[in-house]
């Protein structure tokens, strides 16, 4: 767990490590290559060491470098199956199914199962591969997949929340080495799905179309490995501009791609955080009080639904009501009743949060639920008042490398204990006269007031007693 001591100004020069929703999907596609792949900028994530796992256990060989640099290699093309012991850790392991099945014929992926923002089916991913010739049962938990070589089509892969990004992933690089021509509609046009696009390009495919809904691939009969620089990550450039906001600091932050944030740095800017940039560094300072916004998080080029919580955290000090729409994860939310905790004031309304700003957040002991809620919650506990606990934070482990250190660097104090008792801060725990006053209320209860049933049928309150 975190402990953090809030309320210190960030100061200081940061930067941004690779993307891990660009390395994720890159690093599966190197399943389809015949030769050696070298990628560049892969961050050190929990993600990362899983999804290696996860190739190693299908025949690749992966070797990482403290630089960043990781080189993978198949060294037995035999293997095609991706357990659940391991996919169930990370959903992105999906991704081999693609690769797999264009390159091996076949593929058994484990279903990825439940996850805390919601529910996230795959059946788009598994219409794209169908349209392309492929053969799938789902039996047992796993999705069976098989396929001769795969056959070009035109595929729309829109979903009820928009496109889908890994879907996208999988169905390009199945499609890049299918018999003939393969035209994707609705397609995710996120930077790291273009990413991926050009390491398969480098790879020797055959797409066009990338960064837009229509992609069009010219099958190829074989992929060779490449060299390939991983994106920077937009996600944690907006968690350390908001970092530097939300403690009102002065921060600078480099290796940021400004072209992929044009939407949340408007936003950004709309709430009263000054980001000046220059080439790829940006400054980061709030020079007057946060203003409220209307923000809804919608595929790209929209606000990212990954810095939705972390927005709902800066916005809590916002001078007004603000709404958070999630029109991705209409279920993301499970940061709503921590944050609360810590005093904000926000109210779930369907697919909302309806935040009315309160001048001060206080310390507090909360639990982390899935990745970019656990980034909020450091945002909170950077920002307010006294000391604050966040537990369960292997999940901000998965998508940050070394967060609280770069944080500390700027002059943040957060320390990584282990979660027992004896690692709560005593601020957090109620003081002796405290716990004394709360004895005495206890042993001394107001005495009980009898409704009548007519005066509760004739009060206001009926509904709710009923
Ligand atoms: C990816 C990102 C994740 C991000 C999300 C949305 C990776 C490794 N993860 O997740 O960080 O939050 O994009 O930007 O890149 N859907 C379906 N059917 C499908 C697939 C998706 O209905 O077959 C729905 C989902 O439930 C969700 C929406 O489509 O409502 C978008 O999901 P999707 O883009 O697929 O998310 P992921 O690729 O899993």
């Amino acid at each position: 767990m975190f402990t953090i001591r809030g309320g210190k100004p960030l100061r200081g020069i940061t930067a941004v490590g690779g993307a891990k929703n660009a390395a994720l999907p890159i690093m599966a596609a190197a399943l389809a290559a015949d030769s050696a792949s070298v990628l560049h900028q892969v961050p050190d994530l929990s993600d990362v060491t899983t999804l290696s796992q996860v190739l190693m256990s299908l025949g690749m060989l992966v070797e990482r470098r403290v630089d960043g640099t990781m080189r993978l290699e198949v060294i037995n093309a035999q293997p095609c199956l991706a357990d659940y012991e391991l996919v169930r850790r990370m959903r992105a392991s999906v991704c081999v199914l693609g690769p797999l099945l264009a390159r091996r014929q076949r593929a058994c992926v484990s279903l990825p199962g439940g996850c805390n923002i919601g529910h996230r089916p795959i059946d788009l991913h598994l219409k794209g591969l169908a349209a392309l010739g492929a053969e799938i049962t789902i039996e047992r938990g796993y999705v069976f997949a098989q396929a001769g070589r795969l056959k070009g089509t035109d595929i729309y892969l829109g979903g009820p929340c928009g496109s889908t990004v890994t879907g996208t992933c999988n169905v390009m690089t199945a499609a890049a080495l299918a018999q003939g021509v393969t035209v994707i509609s609705a397609a995710a046009c996120e930077p790291e799905v273009v990413n991926l696009g050009q390491y398969l390009n480098a790879m020797g495919a055959k797409i066009e179309g990338l960064g837009t809904p229509l992609l069009r691939i010219d099958g190829v009969d074989q992929l060779r490995g490449a060299e390939h620089t991983i994106i920077p990550d937009r996600i944690e450039a907006v968690t350390l501009i908001i970092a530097g906001a939300i403690t009102r600091g002065r921060l600078r932050i480099s290796g940021v791609c400004l072209e992929h944030l044009a939407g949340v740095l408007d936003v950004l800017r709309s709430i009263g955080v000054r980001i000046e940039a220059q080439g790829t560094t940006v400054a980061v300072s709030v020079p007057e009080a946060l203003r409220p916004s209307d923000i809804t998080a919608l595929p790209y080029p929209g606000i990212p639904t990954d810095v939705q919580a972390q927005l709902t955290a800066l916005l809590c000090l916002a001078d007004g009501i603000s709404v958070v729409t999630d029109k991705v994860f209409p279920d993301r939310f499970l940061h709503i009743p921590e944050l609360c905790r810590m005093g904000a004031r926000i109210r779930r309304e369907g697919a909302s949060g309806i935040i009315s700003g309160v001048p001060k957040l206080s310390g507090s002991c909360v639990m982390a639920s899935d990745l970019r809620a656990s980034a909020a919650l450091l945002l909170a506990g950077l920002a307010a008042d006294g000391e604050s606990v966040i537990r369960r934070i292997y999940h901000l482990d998965r998508g940050y490398e070394r967060l609280e250190r770069k944080l500390n660097m700027l002059g943040a104090d957060i320390s990584r204990v282990t979660d027992a008792p004896a690692h709560l801060p005593s601020s957090l725990q109620p003081s002796p006269e405290e716990m004394q006053q709360v004895n005495n209320d206890v042993c001394e209860p107001p005495p009980p007031k009898f409704l009548k049933l007519a005066d509760v049928k004739s009060s206001t309150s009926y509904n709710i007693l009923n």
